[in-house]
C-alpha cells in the first residue's frame, strides 16, 4: 500500500475484533470519505506514512486488563491525529492515558437514553427537541469507565454509565461508550459526520470514482514494470477487477479465463465471447476441465474441495506466468466478506468457509497478490464498476463462488452429476429472469443433495435425485434471507425441472435465512 495522493482523505480504523469494525469503514465511506481497517497493533511509523486525517479504534470482546488483551501503542495518542475510541476503543483511551475502568455494576445490551452534557463538537446539532438532551444509543458493553483520564472530561452519561463519551477537547481526542456505527443508534450517523468533519476536518470528497483514482496510482506503482495475471470468471469482483486493471497498466495485464469444469451451462463460453466483444485486453481461455475433476475424485469434504481448487488454480496460474514471462503478480477480485469468512487474523470471528480466493491459497506462491478490492463489499465494486463504464450484463450477474459447482454438489462430484446440476440450475435461472426477479435477488441457485428418493413418474416407481431451489436477498452477502418468490413462479420450475432433467425425481425449496445458514450449502 502506498501513501495517499496529497487529495485523498483516509481515515484509518483500528480492529480490536468487533463484529462492527468493517461496519465502521463502510458507514464512513458512505459519508463520502475513504476508510480503511487495519488490525488494532498496526506500526506507528505504517500509520505516519499512510497520513490519515483521523483515527477510530473499534470496538472488542475484550477487556483491557484481561490476558491478551489486545492494546494499541501508547505513542499513537501523541501523533497528533484526531482519534475517537468506540466501545473497547474508549475503554483502551482510559487504559493507555491513566483512567480507570472497571467491569460495570450493570453490563448494558441494547438500547440507551444517552444524556448530552456538552454539544459543542462531538454531539453538535443531533439533539432533535431542545427539551430532550438525551439520544437513543445502542450499548454493547460489560466493561466502562469508572474514573476520566487526565485532562479529560465527561460529554455524555446514561443511567448505568455515568461515562458514556468523553473528550480532550485540545488533542482532539474522543470516546464513546456506544456504538455510533449501528442503525439503533438514532444519531450515530451525524455523529461520525461530526468527528469526520467538524474534528478531522475532512471534505466528504471520497466516492467510486475517487477510489477508481487513488487505486489505478497504487496499481501502477506496485506493479513497476512487470506483468499481471488476472482470473477472470466472468463474475461481478472479476470483471470490474480486469476493467481497473486494464486501464492501469493496459497490455502489462493477462486475462486467463480457466474453465475448471465447475462452471455453469455453457457459461465460460459466453463469458469469452462477451469479454473478447467488448474490451480489447489480452485474454487466454484455457479448459481445464480434467485436471480439476481427476483432483477432486473421491472428495467429499467442503473445506478439502476449496483448499484442492485454491491449489489447482495456482498451479495453473504459475505454468501460465512462466509462458508468457515477468509476471510478478496474480491479481484477485477479493471482497472484504470472503476475507472475514475466511481468517480469524483481524479480530475473533472464526473460520466459516474458506474462501478459494484468500484462504485456500498454499502458503508458498511464487506470484505476489494484489487485490484492490479487499476493503468493500460487494455493492460497493458494483459502483466501481459503473464508474468504470460497465454495463448493466457485466454488472448486475448474480455472485458465483471461486469453487463453483464443486460447493453445490454435496459429496463426491463427478461429469454425471455436474450435467444434472447445470440442466436444473440453468432452468431456475431462466425462470427467475422470466418472471422479472432476477435484479431484486442477491443470488438463486440449484444444490444437488446427495441423496435418492422414491418417485412416481408415469406408473413407474423413480428412485432418483433431488435438487434443492436456493434464493435469498441481501445487500453484502454476510447476512441474508431467503427471497420469497411466488408459488406460481416456484411451481413452474419445479414443474419443469422433474420433466426435463434426466434423474431428478424431487424439487425442494431452501427457506433457510443466513445466519444460522450460509448461502451456499458448503
Ligand atoms: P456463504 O456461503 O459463505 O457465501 O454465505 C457468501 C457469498 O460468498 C460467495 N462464496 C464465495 N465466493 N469464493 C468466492 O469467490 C468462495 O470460495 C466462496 N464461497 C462462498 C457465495 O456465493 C455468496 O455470494
Amino acid at each position: 500500500m502506498t501513501a495517499p495522493t496529497s487529495q485523498s482523505e483516509l481515515i484509518i480504523v483500528l480492529d480490536f475484533g468487533s463484529q462492527y469494525s468493517q461496519l465502521i469503514a463502510r458507514c464512513i465511506r458512505e459519508l463520502g470519505v475513504y476508510s480503511e481497517l487495519h488490525p488494532f497493533n498496526l506500526p506507528i511509523d505504517k500509520i505516519r506514512e499512510l497520513q490519515p486525517k483521523g483515527i477510530i479504534l473499534s470496538g472488542g470482546p475484550a477487556s483491557v486488563y484481561g490476558k491478551n488483551a489486545p492494546h494499541s501503542s501508547k505513542e499513537l495518542f501523541e501523533i497528533g491525529i484526531p482519534i475517537l475510541g468506540i466501545c473497547y476503543g474508549l475503554q483502551m483511551i482510559a487504559f493507555q492515558l491513566g483512567g480507570q475502568v472497571d467491569t460495570s455494576v450493570k453490563r448494558e445490551y441494547g438500547r440507551a437514553d444517552m444524556f448530552i452534557d456538552d454539544d459543542s463538537d462531538l454531539f453538535a446539532d443531533i439533539q432533535e427537541d431542545d427539551q430532550n438532551p438525551t439520544i437513543n444509543v445502542w450499548m454493547s458493553h460489560g466493561d466502562a469507565i469508572s474514573r476520566l483520564p487526565r485532562n479529560f472530561e465527561r460529554i455524555a452519561h446514561t443511567k448505568n454509565s455515568p461515562i458514556c463519551a468523553i473528550r480532550n477537547k485540545e488533542r482532539k481526542i474522543f470516546g464513546v461508550q456506544f456504538h455510533p456505527e449501528v442503525v439503533h443508534t438514532s444519531k450515530g450517523k451525524e455523529i461520525l459526520q461530526n468527528f469526520l468533519f467538524k474534528i478531522c476536518g475532512c471534505k466528504s470528497e471520497w466516492n467510486a470514482g475517487s477510489f477508481v483514482e487513488r487505486k489505478l496510482e497504487e496499481i501502477r506503482s506496485t506493479v513497476g514494470k512487470e506483468k499481471v495475471i488476472c482470473a477472470l470468471s466472468g463474475g461481478v469482483d472479476s470483471s470490474v477487477l480486469a476493467v481497473l486493471l486494464h486501464k492501469a497498466i493496459d497490455k502489462q495485464l493477462y486475462c486467463i479465463h480457466i474453465n475448471n469444469g465447475l462452471m455453469r451451462k455453457g457459461e465460460s463460453e459466453k463469458v469469452v465471447k462477451l469479454y473478447r466483444n467488448t474490451y480489447h485486453f489480452n485474454l487466454d481461455y484455457l479448459d481445464a476441465t480434467d485436471f480439476f475433476l481427476k483432483k477432486l475424485k473421491g472428495v467429499i469434504d467442503p473445506e478439502k474441495k476449496r483448499r484442492i481448487i485454491g491449489k489447482a488454480f495456482i498451479e495453473i496460474f504459475e505454468g501460465e506466468a512462466k509462458k508468457i514471462g515477468n509476471v510478478g503478480f496474480l491479481a484477485q477480485g477479493t471482497l472484504y466478506p470472503d476475507v472475514i469468512e475466511s481468517t480469524s487474523f483481524r479480530g475473533p470471528s472464526h473460520t466459516i468457509k474458506t474462501h478459494h480466493n484468500v484462504g485456500g491459497l498454499p502458503a508458498k506462491m511464487n506470484l505476489k497478490l494484489i487485490e484492490p478490492f479487499r476493503e468493500l463489499f460487494k455493492d460497493e465494486v458494483r459502483n466501481v464498476g459503473r464508474t468504470l463504464g460497465l454495463t448493466d450484463e457485466f454488472i448486475n450477474r448474480h455472485p458465483f463462488p471461486g469453487p463453483g459447482l464443486a460447493v453445490r454438489i454435496l459429496g463426491e462430484i463427478t461429469k454425471e452429476k455436474l450435467e444434472v446440476l447445470r440442466e436444473a440450475d440453468d432452468i431456475f435461472i431462466e425462470e427467475i429472469q422470466n418472471a422479472g426477479l432476477y435484479n431484486t435477488i442477491w443470488q438463486a441457485f440449484a444444490v444437488l443433495l446427495p441423496v435418492h428418493t422414491v418417485g412416481v413418474m408415469g406408473d413407474q416407481r423413480t428412485y432418483e435425485n433431488v435438487i434443492a431451489l436456493r434464493a435469498v436477498t441481501s445487500l453484502d452477502g454476510m447476512t441474508a434471507d431467503w427471497a420469497q418468490i411466488p408459488p406460481e413462479v416456484l411451481y413452474k420450475i419445479s414443474n419443469r425441472i422433474v420433466n426435463e432433467v434426466r434423474g431428478v425425481n424431487r424439487v425442494v425449496y431452501d427457506i433457510s435465512s443466513k445466519p444460522p445458514s450460509t448461502i451456499e450449502w458448503e
